[in-house]
């Protein structure tokens, strides 16, 4: 399975999202307050901003942190490094957008071979987490439809994602309709 390691299109994002996503770094006290300027044009540099599948580095590189919108990550380092070895085995494809080198955002995408559909594929999207202090800003939605695109050249012929209700709208922008209710059972609640 091949990763996407192409720049993004940074005109998909908002165009505020440059120097917010500069400033709220961590550690960019120490850099420039703005992006930094093209030397033969004086135009501020737009961030260099990709979207591809995860490396371990970027285990110490925002991606704990990011996901930590979603709950409580509760693994250590190395604990995390494990996981995604496991993860990688088990075909469970990890998305990160970085911008300038530092994860921003997450989304991943489990593949499903049915029996039905003449063994077709459904991608289970899962985990979308944008950090905190950069939420609304664009990311997401280009976080999906990137993850869309991906899906549909894997191969797949539906996505399927469950989320609680005040987060449908943000799926529906990006395409997705309400189509069913889903359950659960919880076990061992510590
Ligand atoms: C939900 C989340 C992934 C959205 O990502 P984001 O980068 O903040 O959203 P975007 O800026 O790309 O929003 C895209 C559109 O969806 C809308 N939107 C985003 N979050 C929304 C929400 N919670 N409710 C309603 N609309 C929302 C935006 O207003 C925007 O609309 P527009 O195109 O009309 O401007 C992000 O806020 C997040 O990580 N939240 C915490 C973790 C979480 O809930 N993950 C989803 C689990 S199912």
């Amino acid at each position: 399975m091949k990763s996407i390691n192409g720049p993004f299109p940074y005109q998909q994002l908002k165009p505020e999202l440059s120097t917010q996503v500069w400033e709220a770094m961590p550690g960019s006290s120490a850099q420039p307050a703005a992006p930094a300027s093209n030397l033969a044009t004086g135009e501020a540099a737009a961030p260099r901003v990709e979207i591809r599948q995860m490396n371990a580095t970027d285990l110490k590189n925002g991606l704990l942190e990011t996901l930590s919108a979603l709950g409580d990550v509760g693994l250590s380092y190395e604990e995390a490094v494990a996981v995604f070895q496991r993860r990688l085995r088990d075909k469970v494809l990890t998305y990160v957008m970085l911008v300038d080198g530092r994860v921003v955002g997450t989304a991943s995408l489990v593949l499903e071979q049915k029996f039905l559909h003449q063994g077709g594929f459904v991608g289970h999207l899962e985990d979308v987490a944008i950090r905190k202090d950069l939420q609304n800003r664009g990311i997401g939605a280009a976080l999906i439809k990137t993850l869309l695109a991906e899906s549909q050249r894997l191969g797949c012929y539906k996505v399927v994602l469950q989320c609680v209700p005040d987060r449908m709208p943000f799926y529906e922008r990006a395409g997705f309709r309400e189509w069913t209710k889903s359950m659960r059972i919880d076990f061992n609640s510590n």
